[in-house]
């Protein structure tokens, strides 16, 4: 009786299995950490687990819980003029002259493991972090249990005998707490324990639960084995103060506080530093002249002034330059080795404990949460190391074949997927939202109760949050790295959606965050519910679905239920390995696979349909809301800008009018349709969007009306592109006609969106025309990628030349993969210009991307169309981080599978 059934399901699984088979050979970019159908089911953005969460901090490490301790190190360089007032390496800063040379991820896998480098002048340092379980040995992700303890290990190289002073801190964040706000004394430790250890090891610790880090004795540092266990002597404040101690040399030495702050935040923690450091040169000052008082007499005297020549620059440069004695001028006597002064907030518990050590270059040294031995610690960075080389190898092999990629081009790669993954940021507080009303909308902004989130960043200098425009690219990345990783994120921003679908463009959660909000643009803070943004969390959902299918056959799911339910808890392996690619072994694994499908379908189907909706039923008319006759571009003033579409600047309509259409809107929604439509039919679940109103018929439906509303209304043919147009009555009577289109042509990234997007026939005139532009040197080509606006327009390069022409990486990511998925690869009268096209344009974005990156240090945000050189923000490794899939050539699953007519 089983038998029989078994025999049937077979034959009927074989029947239905080509379909997949075909799938699984077409994929070669299939990731060689293939997805557990665990990583489906979406994490909440809390998890006990620490990483480097903390946004925007060149070193700073937390678990993504609201009341996590922040660990961090902060560091200058003791040499440098002006060392702390404008080098403290705390918060990641990449413009102007004190700015490090450049910064980034070398290695990141978004989780458990990381390494920073920060280049400065001369020398580099090195911040690397692994998290563990206790008794982990390897960090492979499927271990179990949180990861909850850190290590760190700091290495500074490059010229040697730089002085280098590094402040390690662990903090008891507050933030946007609710409780803490309330009651900032019930945060922090009621007894801080501070100490150097006899082995030279520096304790901070508050309750050794909750917060307890440790810095090991240098492990070099070229203050040698001594440098550890030389605490400060005591210096003797009773009588004048000696000349020689006044510049003495802080070396080696170990200096201790604890302190309070108010909000719990880094930049409180950063500032108090800068204050502390500042407070004691200003002690140090005031000592050197009362000792040359002391020796010369009056300031006068010729010998007086030579000798402050003398100490002066060696009083201004050198190491020592620290954090206890400032309470006030005079520092209290007796402070000896470990300085426990009043408080700046006294009265207040301290919530931050921090110890100052300054090293000479080459230095290595090592801190951690837990008390393993430091030998234990660095052997777990050398595999952490090891297995991240193999896994990147792994995952993407395209890049190591032979003939492919020189090793500097691997590594450019890699930094940029790490980057991508090092950014991942957690962020806890209210969302700023536009309340309904009448009057400015300053007095109508609101804020949220606190909402937890989880995000990549577009840049840890310029724009240290959450940005809903670029977040769809970034997890395009991200999924290729960890299905699991960017599945979490998904969840994330449809878990922070409002109930009727609405995502707020920009998310500055917490103060921490708020401060960091540029002055000027602080009213874009304010998020308002009438206002969309492109879609892009369409782009990375296909590949959840895929890679679904890739780790579970989907399709057999039914069959093999019925099985599981016939026959319990049989063993499936011997019947399935040899009927499926996948070998599944047990009805547990089936149900685990029913589980991922139902969280995928709510994710996809049900959260991002709902946002789907929200936009097809507020941006009426599809135009896009928020453009405003009072922002007229600065400098041109011809056309208000248009910030919800994302290409805020680039020329459109002269001014607002709600029979405005856009053409990048009306792509979008057309792009969400199909995206739909091919995940229903991954999933098999035809009209199970929510509210069951949209069929896969309705929707693929909806999506082609939209592209026969482009090709028939939105395309000038006199122009060659497709055009925003208003909608104008019209004199005849038939209902057809009954409108008209006027154009505002301008031929760019919006414009091109029907064709970046796949929506276009490939054998349609208007994608040979769009190819040809796209070609053309004296519209769209330039040898760094497509430009963002036609070079023909009189738009080019004007206003704040921002989407008015500069290269983007991500609209040249979507235009070659259209063009790889579908127009050159669709046999037609434009193959063969779509496929010359493609070959030129992937060497012309990554090459430029990665020279420039040679020649800076950085990923840009933007590249002149002229020049090839970065412009806007650095280090822009969210979006512009897609030079690696470029170089991979992985566009799977970002363009819809539709059938035409
Ligand atoms: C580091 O400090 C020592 C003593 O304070 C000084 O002699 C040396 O020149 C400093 N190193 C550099 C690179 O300036
Ligand atoms: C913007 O300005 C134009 C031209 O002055 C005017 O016709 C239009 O009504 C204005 N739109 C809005 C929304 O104020
Ligand atoms: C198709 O588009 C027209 C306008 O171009 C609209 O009136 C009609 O309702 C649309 N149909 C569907 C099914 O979306
Ligand atoms: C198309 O563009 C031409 C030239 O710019 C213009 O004269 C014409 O009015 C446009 N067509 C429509 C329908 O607006």
């Amino acid at each position: 009786m089983v038998l029989r059934s078994l025999i049937v399901c077979a034959l009927w699984l074989l029947g239905r299995w080509s379909a997949l088979g075909a799938l699984a050979a077409d994929s070669h970019t299939a990731p060689a950490v293939a997805p557990s159908v665990a990583d489906f089911l979406p994490r909440a953005p809390e998890s006990d687990g620490i990483g480097s969460y903390a946004a925007g901090l060149y070193a700073g490490y937390r678990a993504r819980r609201p009341d996590a301790p922040l660990y961090g190190v902060m560091w200058f360089d003791a040499d440098h003029p002006l060392a702390f007032e404008q080098r403290l390496r705390s918060h990641c800063r990449a413009e102007g002259e004190a700015a490090p040379q450049s910064f980034g991820w070398r290695r990141h896998d978004g989780h458990r493991y990381g390494v920073r480098e920060v280049v400065e002048d001369n020398w580099r340092m090195a911040v690397e972090h692994v998290a563990y379980a206790a008794g982990e040995t390897s960090i492979s992700e499927n271990d179990a249990g949180a990861p909850t303890n850190l290590a760190l290990r700091v290495q500074g190289t490059g010229q040697e005998g730089r002085n280098i002073s590094l402040i390690f801190y662990v903090l008891a964040q507050a933030d946007e707490m609710v409780d803490a706000t309330q009651s900032p004394a019930a945060f922090g430790c009621p007894q801080p324990d501070t100490a150097v250890t006899p082995g030279g090891d520096v304790r901070l610790a508050c309750d050794a639960d909750r917060l307890h880090w440790r810095v090991r004795r240098p492990l070099r540092g070229s203050i040698g084995s001594t440098a550890g266990r030389r605490v400060r002597k005591k210096r003797r404040r009773d009588s004048a103060p000696r000349l020689d101690s006044s510049v003495n040399s802080d070396l080696g030495v170990v200096h201790v506080r604890a302190a309070s702050v108010e909000h719990g935040t880094a930049l409180e923690v950063a500032t108090l530093v800068g204050q502390w450091l500042s407070a004691h040169r200003r002690v140090r000052v005031q000592r050197l002249t009362s000792a040359l008082q002391a020796q010369y007499g009056e300031p006068t005297d010729a010998r007086y002034e030579q000798a402050l020549r003398e100490h002066w620059e060696r009083l201004q440069m050198n190491p020592s330059q620290w954090m206890p004695d400032i309470a006030d001028g005079a520092a209290p006597a007796g402070t000896g080795d470990i300085a426990q002064q009043p408080l700046p907030t006294a009265g207040k518990r301290p919530n931050v404990l921090l110890a100052q050590i300054t090293v000479r270059t080459p230095f290595e040294i090592v801190a951690s949460t837990g008390d393993e031995p430091t030998e234990t610690l660095v052997q777990r960075f050398e595999s952490a190391a090891r297995e991240h080389e193999h896994r990147f190898a792994a995952t993407f092999p395209a890049l190591y074949r032979p003939g492919s990629f020189g090793p500097e081009e691997r590594a450019f790669a890699q930094s940029a997927v790490s980057s991508v993954l090092g950014s991942l940021s957690y962020f806890h507080g209210g969302i700023v939202t536009e309340m309904p009303g009448d009057g400015p909308l300053a007095q109508r902004a609101g804020i949220t109760a606190p909402v937890s989130h989880l995000t990549a960043l577009p840049s840890e200098d310029k724009f240290p949050r959450g940005f809903l425009w670029d977040e769809g690219f970034h997890q395009l990345v991200v999924q290729r790295w960890s299905t699991g990783l960017a599945t979490d994120c998904l969840a994330s921003w449809l878990g922070i959606m409002r109930e009727d679908g609405w995502i707020p463009r920009e998310l500055a959660l917490g103060l921490e965050a708020r401060s960091r909000f540029p002055a000027d643009l602080a009213h874009l803070m304010v998020q308002s519910p009438r206002i969309g943004n492109p879609p892009t969390l369409f782009l990375p959902a296909r590949r959840l679905t895929l890679a679904l299918q890739q780790a579970f056959p989907i399709a057999e799911l039914d069959a093999l239920e019925i099985l599981c339910d016939k026959d319990g808890d049989m063993d499936l392996a011997e019947y399935t390995r040899t009927l499926l690619d996948v070998e599944v072994a047990s009805c547990r694994q089936v149900a685990q696979a029913r589980a991922a499908v139902e969280a995928t379908k709510k994710l996809l189907l049900e959260r991002l349909g709902q946002h789907f909706t929200y936009l097809l039923q507020t941006q009426s008319g599809m135009h896009w809301h928020g453009r405003d006759n009072e922002t007229l571009v600065a400098r041109d003033g011809h056309y208000p800008t248009t910030l919800a579409s994302g290409f805020d600047d680039f020329p459109r309509a002269p001014y607002v009018d709600s029979n405005e259409r856009h053409v990048d809107l009306i792509a979008w929604m057309a792009y969400a349709a199909f995206m739909l439509t091919d995940i229903q039919a991954d999933l098999q679940a035809d009209g199970a969007m929510a509210g069951g109103s949209w069929s896969t018929a309705a929707l693929s439906h909806f999506g082609r009306n939209l592209t026969e509303a482009l090709l028939h209304e939105h395309w000038n043919a006199t122009e060659g592109t497709f055009c925003d147009g208003v909608a104008r009555p019209t004199k005849r009577a038939e209902p057809s006609t009954a409108l008209a289109v006027e154009h505002f042509c301008h031929l760019g990234y919006p414009t091109l969106l029907p064709l970046l997007l796949g929506l276009l026939p490939a054998n349609a005139p208007h994608t040979g025309e769009l190819l040809r532009a796209m070609a053309d040197p004296n519209r769209l080509w330039t040898p760094y990628g497509l430009r963002s606006l036609s070079a023909a327009d009189p738009f080019y390069l004007r206003g704040e030349r921002y989407w008015t022409g500069p290269v983007w990486v991500p609209l040249n990511y979507l235009a070659l993969a259209a063009l790889h998925e579908k127009y050159a690869r669709e046999p037609g009268p434009y193959q063969a210009r779509a496929r010359a096209l493609y070959r030129s344009l992937r060497d012309a974005v990554w090459r430029n991307v990665y020279q420039e990156y040679r020649r800076t240090g950085y990923l840009w945000e933007h590249y002149d169309p002229q020049t090839g050189h970065g412009g806007g923000g650095r280090p822009f490794t969210g979006w512009t981080a897609l030079t690696a899939l470029i170089m991979d050539e992985d566009y799977r699953g970002v363009i819809p599978n539709f059938k035409e007519g």
